[in-house]
C-alpha cells in the first residue's frame, strides 16, 4: 500500500483508534485523516456523507462505537443496539457509495454464542444464543459484520471485519463505573496501594478464564490486514492463550506493587467460565501476536502513572 494512502481511521481518539493511527504514522503512511465525535457525529447520515464527498478516503478503518461493560449495556440497551448500527452502517454505506477501496471493520468476542465451544473459531458465529448482558450491542457488530460480507459478496471489494478479544493499553478507561476488568484491576491496586496497602476486594471466584491482548498488538494487525489482501471476510485477532482472573489479579497486584490481601466476592457473579479466541486463521494469514501479558501489563501502569492526572469522568 501506498504511503500517501488517504486512510480515514473512525474513532482515532479512542483507545484502539488512537493506537492504529500511531502505528500507521510509524510506518511511514502519511495522509491520516480523523475527526472527533464533536466534529462529526457518526450517527447522522447526511454529515457523514457530506464527509466522505469532501474527503474521499481511499482507505476506511472502522474503529469508532458507543463500548462499555455490562451496566451501560443492560441500561441502555436501544442506545447499544441502535447507535452503533447506525455509526457503521453510515460509515460501511458511505465508503461503498465512495468507491473506498478497502475497508477494516473491528468488532468483539461478543459476537460469537455464549455457549459456543472453545477455542472460539470464526465459523461459530450465528450458530447459537448471544450473552444476553451485551446481546444489543453483539447484534449491531454481526450486522456490520455481514454487511462487509455481502458487499465482498456481491461488489468483490475488499471489505474485512476482524474480531479482537479483550484489549488493554495505553488511552484505556480506567474509571471504576465502567472500565474493563484489566483496567479496574490496575485502578484497584493503584488506589489500594496509596491507601496503606488495604485489602482489594474483586468480584467472584477467580476462576473465570480470558484472553487479553495489548492494543498495540491489535494496531499491528490492522496495519497487516491493510498491507495484505485476505481471502476471506472475518478474522478473530487474539494471543491464543487465556489465564484465570485470579492469575490475572496476582500479576497485576505484582507490577503495582500492592503488599496487600486481594477478597474474592463469591457472591458477585462469574459470568461465562471461559472466553478465549481461536487465532489460527489470522496466523495463517501470516499475523501473530508479540507483546506478552506481563509486559503489555508494565507499559499500561506506566502509561496509566503518567497520565492519571488527565482522566476524564466517563459517563455511561
Ligand atoms: N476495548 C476493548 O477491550 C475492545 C475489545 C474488542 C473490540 N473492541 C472494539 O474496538 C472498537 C473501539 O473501541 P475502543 O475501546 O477504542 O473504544 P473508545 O476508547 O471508547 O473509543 C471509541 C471511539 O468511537 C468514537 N465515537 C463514539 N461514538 C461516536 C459518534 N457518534 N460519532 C463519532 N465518533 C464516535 C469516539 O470518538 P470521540 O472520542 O471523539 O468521542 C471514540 O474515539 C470498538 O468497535 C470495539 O468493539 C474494543
Amino acid at each position: 500500500m501506498n504511503k500517501n494512502t488517504k486512510i480515514y481511521i473512525a474513532g482515532h481518539r479512542g483507545m484502539v483508534g488512537s493506537a492504529i493511527w500511531r502505528a500507521l504514522e510509524t510506518k511511514g503512511y502519511s495522509n491520516l485523516i480523523g475527526q472527533s465525535s464533536k466534529e462529526l457525529d457518526l450517527r447522522n447520515q447526511n454529515s457523514v456523507e457530506n464527509f466522505f464527498k469532501n474527503e474521499k478516503p481511499d482507505v476506511v478503518i472502522d474503529a469508532a462505537a458507543r463500548v462499555g461493560g455490562i451496566l451501560a449495556n443492560n441500561t441502555y440497551p436501544y442506545q447499544f443496539l441502535m447507535e452503533n448500527m447506525q455509526i457503521q452502517n453510515n460509515l460501511i454505506n458511505s465508503s461503498l457509495k465512495a468507491d473506498v477501496e478497502k475497508f477494516i471493520f473491528l468488532g468483539s468476542s461478543c459476537i460469537y454464542p455464549k455457549m459456543a465451544p472453545q477455542p472460539l473459531k470464526e465459523d461459530y458465529l450465528l450458530t447459537g444464543p448471544l450473552e444476553p448482558t451485551n446481546e444489543w450491542y453483539a447484534v449491531a457488530k454481526i450486522t456490520g459484520v455481514k454487511a462487509c460480507e455481502a458487499i465482498r459478496k456481491q461488489f468483490g471489494k475488499d471489505y474485512i471485519s476482524l474480531m479482537p478479544t479483550n484489549l488493554y493499553g495505553p488511552y484505556d478507561n480506567f474509571d471504576l463505573k465502567t472500565s474493563h476488568v484489566l483496567p479496574a484491576m490496575i485502578r484497584k491496586f493503584h488506589d489500594a496501594k496509596l491507601n496503606g496497602n488495604i485489602p482489594v476486594e474483586l468480584w467472584g471466584s477467580g476462576a473465570p478464564m480470558r484472553e487479553f491482548l495489548y492494543v498495540e498488538d491489535l494496531a499491528e494487525a490492522v496495519v497487516f490486514a491493510l498491507e495484505n489482501e485476505f481471502q476471506d471476510n472475518l478474522y478473530n485477532v487474539g494471543t491464543g492463550t487465556d489465564l484465570t482472573i485470579k492469575e490475572l489479579a496476582e500479576l497485576i497486584q505484582k507490577t503495582v506493587g500492592h503488599n496487600g490481601e486481594i477478597l474474592w466476592d463469591s457472591t458477585k457473579p462469574d459470568g461465562t467460565p471461559r472466553k478465549l479466541m481461536d487465532v489460527s486463521k489470522m496466523e495463517k494469514a501470516g499475523w501473530k501476536a508479540k507483546v506478552g501479558l506481563e509486559e503489555g501489563i508494565k507499559s499500561t501502569y506506566e502509561w496509566f502513572l503518567e497520565n492519571q492526572e488527565n482522566f476524564k469522568e466517563v459517563k455511561i
